[in-house]
């Protein structure tokens, strides 16, 4: 099982969004038993809410569940927990390595999602709590999503060239 959690300051805009969006992705390829997705936040504001109206507002347009997801805290364990912990912006990355303290020093599994687009030439999700646009999200998401997606099935392939 592969593992990836997305994190962001509140849990409810832009990492529920990705990990939606990445489940989606999931299931519509049967591969929801063999990579496994979460969210977090840096922040504890927003723990156990839903997310945000405006990603619900945006992945009921697209279609797309969000179907028992509830905010919480990065903790601890996820860096054990997790092989891909993916920050929307430049300060969940610094929050996240600072949170999880000596664990991180080395790895690489600690990476921006703007690292997944290098092309765009962005570092940060912009934060549509901010900015009200949702919409600019999932578009950078949904690009995103899928180039994660290609990284760890080329991995996968590695892991297990196909016997045919
Ligand atoms: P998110 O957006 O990190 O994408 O979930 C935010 C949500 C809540 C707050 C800030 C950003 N807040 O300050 O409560």
């Amino acid at each position: 099982m592969i593992s990836v959690l997305f994190v962001c300051l509140g849990n409810i805009c832009r990492s529920p969004m990705a990990e939606a969006v990445f489940r989606h992705e999931l299931m519509a390829r049967g591969l929801e038993d063999v990579i496994k997705v979460d969210s977090a936040g840096t922040g504890d504001w927003h723990l156990g809410k839903v997310p945000h109206e405006g990603t619900r507002g945006l992945l009921d347009r697209h279609g797309i569940s969000y179907e028992g997801m509830r905010a919480r805290q990065v903790r601890l364990d996820d860096y054990d927990d997790y092989d891909y912990i993916v920050c929307m912006d430049t300060n969940n990355e610094r929050d996240v390595r600072q949170m999880l303290g000596s664990r991180c020093d080395g790895h690489d599994k600690v990476f921006k999602f703007m690292d997944l687009l290098p092309e765009r030439k962005t570092a940060d999700v912009p934060d549509p709590y901010y900015t009200g646009n949702f919409e600019e999200v999932y578009e950078l998401v949904s690009q995103g999503c899928a180039r994660l997606l290609e990284k760890i099935a080329e991995q996968l392939q590695e892991a297990e060239p196909a016997r045919s």
